[in-house]
């Protein structure tokens, strides 16, 4: 069954590149990113892989763990690491599972047979601390997906969990923010004594809350 927004991120033990891992137990308190890649030495894969490698201090520095995974093995993705490592610049740092039994893609749903009965779409999940999914998206093989874009997404979910606000189109971390629609302006009053700018009754601009 299709997972949903909301719904909890379904628990497994898988082997990675860096030992068994009992997922949720993984994750502790931390935020999550399950991420799927087709297959392992293939030229869009490996530049990904290496990206993320590239970018986990900023993964880390929002307590966002990270897992990859394909339904090749953990030997396969051992080998592949010295390629990615070799042509992207960095090691991956990160534990890749291997599923080729495909217990996990399947639990995620993850093959979509349309696109093809063997491989996994790049399939991105996020996941807060209290295991539920708070993200999800699908990317065709042949599209690289934009991890910074994924690091944008979780700065807008982990500052939303805090505060009642919403963020708008392309908005990065330090802009102005928007008060959550279902704020009355007598809430509103509590929450932001600074007051906000009133663009329409139902938008209501301030600038990010620390
Ligand atoms: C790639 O990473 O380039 C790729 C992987 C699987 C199918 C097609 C392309």
């Amino acid at each position: 069954m299709a997972i949903r927004l909301g719904d909890i991120a379904p628990d497994f033990t898988a082997e990675t590149t860096q030992g068994p891992i009992s997922f949720h137990e993984w994750l502790g308190n931390s935020w999550g990113v399950l991420f799927s890649h087709p297959k392992d030495f293939t030229p869009v894969c490996t530049t990904e892989l290496g990206y993320v490698a590239a970018i986990k201090p900023e993964f880390d520095r929002r307590d966002v763990k990270v897992v990859g995974l394909s339904v090749d093995p953990v030997d396969s993705h051992v080998k592949w690491e010295g390629d990615i490592a070799e042509t992207q610049g960095t090691a991956v740092n990160f534990p890749m599972i291997g599923d080729p039994d495909r217990r996990v893609s399947n639990l995620y749903d993850m093959i979509h047979p349309n696109a093809s009965d063997t491989l996994t779409v790049r399939s991105v999940f996020v996941i807060g601390p209290d295991k539920k999914v708070k993200l999800s998206l699908t990317y065709p093989a042949s599209t690289g997906r934009n991890f910074d874009e994924i690091l944008r997404v979780i700065d807008s979910l982990q500052l939303t969990a805090k505060h009642k606000v919403a963020t708008p189109a392309n908005w990065k971390d330090g802009q102005d923010v928007i008060i959550g629609a279902s704020v009355t302006d007598e809430d509103a009053r509590k929450l932001f004594p600074q007051g906000w700018k009133t663009v329409k009754p139902y938008l209501r601009v301030i600038p990010q809350p620390k």
